[in-house]
């Protein structure tokens, strides 16, 4: 099963989608509340409410029995599931029959690659098409879209947006690849998106250029993000010119050269401060930029990293619909509130990593995996934000990186991040789906990023699991 079939099968799963839109039905999409979820549960609506339909969207953390119970008590026509979903084929079809359909990246137990449901699930592993990289849900629901309509292109800048934000900017310079890189082609060749090799600062065209470094989490730099006063005084030891006539210079007005004095100046501060490589830190300050061409020059929306910043703030911090709004076209309030959420969420953010440097017995460090212990500082919903900084991080380049916090249901929740430059063959996905597994926790994921929930009376045991599984990895590489 390759692309070809996806394209074959695509036809009768949109011609299903077709007749439950037209028919008037009410839809209920459920989806996951980070930015992919939030993206490719507002690319089903779209173009479910172009074809008449009427649809609800609900945010969620995970696709749990009691969710399906809850779901079922509502009674809607049909429901939809996006960016969720893996292994919950049966227990839905015992809640809801057939009246369910699931569009999603993950990868899933073998039963439902080609089972009894395959005409209900739409998934990019069932055609060889690694979900981690190579398309998202966002990038799955697009598909449908287009298949359903080909006036639903004009979608493919959002399912841009949602590759991005889930990560999947792992080719040469943080380009997109594989399917993903089709939909970046459609958007382009629609004038709906530009893509260029830059800096990867944050406010390219409208932040002061120390603020611009200073508001770049990816890759965390201890020392100068968040703290534009060292990002000044960086940038004017280093001989920037800063203003122009009185006014903030901003990086899409430097010239190439200025911008390999910049580069200079930051690998030395890495090198010094971090005794760290800085290659890789500069590596990943260079890269592929993603420019959402028709939005605002001066809105955040404009570039696609930080459009996938502001979803996933909106998620992270339970106001998904805000999220929604700005996805399905509100640029007011929505989109106010968008900007709102996203200065609270950088600084929550900066005061988690603080403390996270500062109480270093927070931080357990062998050289090849840190254990971050976010307990009583982290917020359940964070985890995820903190530990794709931290992997990010030259401070920790080249290790597995695990962060955990007792949730409010007295689980806790890891989620785990192949940092910087890691070079170690194990998969995360498997590790943690499998050691989670083994002390009666659920998880999952991709080759490089994973999470899981595990009973708080096994933490020592799962820990345990995790420390011998690695070293049993290591060995089965190198023999
Ligand atoms: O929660 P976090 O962002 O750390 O999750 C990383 C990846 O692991 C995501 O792709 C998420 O969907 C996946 N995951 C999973 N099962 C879980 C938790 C996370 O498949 N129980």
């Amino acid at each position: 099963m390759g692309v070809n079939e996806l394209y074959r099968d695509l036809k009768p799963f949109c011609e299903k989608i077709r007749s439950i839109g037209e028919n008037g039905n009410e839809i209920f999409i459920i989806t996951h509340l980070d930015a992919d979820g939030i993206i490719s549960a507002s690319i089903i609506c779209s173009s479910l409410t172009r074809l008449g339909a009427k649809c609800t969207i609900r945010t969620v953390s995970d696709l749990t029995l009691d969710l399906i119970e809850q779901i079922q008590s509502e009674n809607h026509d049909f429901y939809m599931v996006t960016d969720l979903g893996g292994g919950m084929a049966n227990e839905l079809f015992k809640a809801l029959n057939n009246k369910w359909m699931i569009i999603d990246h993950h990868q899933i137990p073998s039963e439902e690659m080609l089972g009894d449901y395959n005409d209900q699930i739409l998934n990019a592993w069932k055609y060889s098409i690694d979900g981690g990289k190579e398309i998202c849900a966002g990038g799955m629901a697009y598909l449908v879209a287009n298949t359903l309509d080909r006036k639903n292109r004009d979608l493919s800048s959002i399912a841009v947006v949602s590759a991005i934000a889930d990560r999947q900017d792992q080719g040469d310079k943080k380009s997109l690849i594989g399917m993903n890189s089709e939909i970046v082609k459609t958007a382009q060749s629609l004038g709906l998106i530009s893509v260029d090799l830059d800096l990867m600062f944050t406010g390219r065209e409208t932040r002061p250029l120390h603020e611009a470094l200073a508001y770049t989490s990816f890759p965390y730099i201890d020392g100068l993000t968040w703290d534009t006063e060292n990002c000044y005084t960086l940038f004017k030891n280093a001989g920037v010119k800063m203003k122009d006539n009185g006014r903030w210079r901003a990086l899409s007005e430097i010239s190439q050269e200025e911008k390999s004095i910049i580069l200079d100046a930051i690998a030395k501060f890495v090198a010094t401060s971090s005794q760290n490589i800085a290659a890789n830190v500069i590596d990943n300050l260079m890269g592929y930029r993603y420019t959402l061409i028709n939005e605002d020059q001066r809105s955040q929306l404009r570039d696609a990293r930080e459009f996938g910043t502001m979803l996933n703030a909106c998620g992270r911090i339970r106001k998904a619909g805000v999220g929604i709004g700005i996805c399905m076209g509100d640029r007011n309030t929505m989109l106010a509130q968008g900007e709102e959420i996203v200065v609270n969420y950088r600084t929550t953010l900066r005061n988690y990593l603080s403390a996270i440097f500062a109480e270093k017995w927070r931080l357990v460090d062998d050289g090849e995996s840190v254990f971050v212990n976010g307990e009583g500082l982290l917020t359940e919903d964070m985890v995820s934000a903190v530990a794709s900084i931290l992997g990010e991080s030259p401070t920790f380049s080249g290790r597995l990186l695990f962060v955990r916090t007792l949730a409010k249901d007295g689980t806790y929740k890891f989620s785990s991040r192949k940092c910087l430059g890691c070079k170690i063959e194990s998969n995360l996905g498997l590790l943690i789906r499998t050691c989670s597994e083994s002390v009666g926790g659920i998880g999952g994921g991709h080759f490089a990023t994973a999470g899981c929930r595990i009973p708080s009376t096994r933490l020592e045991h799962f820990l345990q699991n995790l420390r011998s599984s690695i070293v049993h990895d290591r060995f089965a590489t190198a023999s």
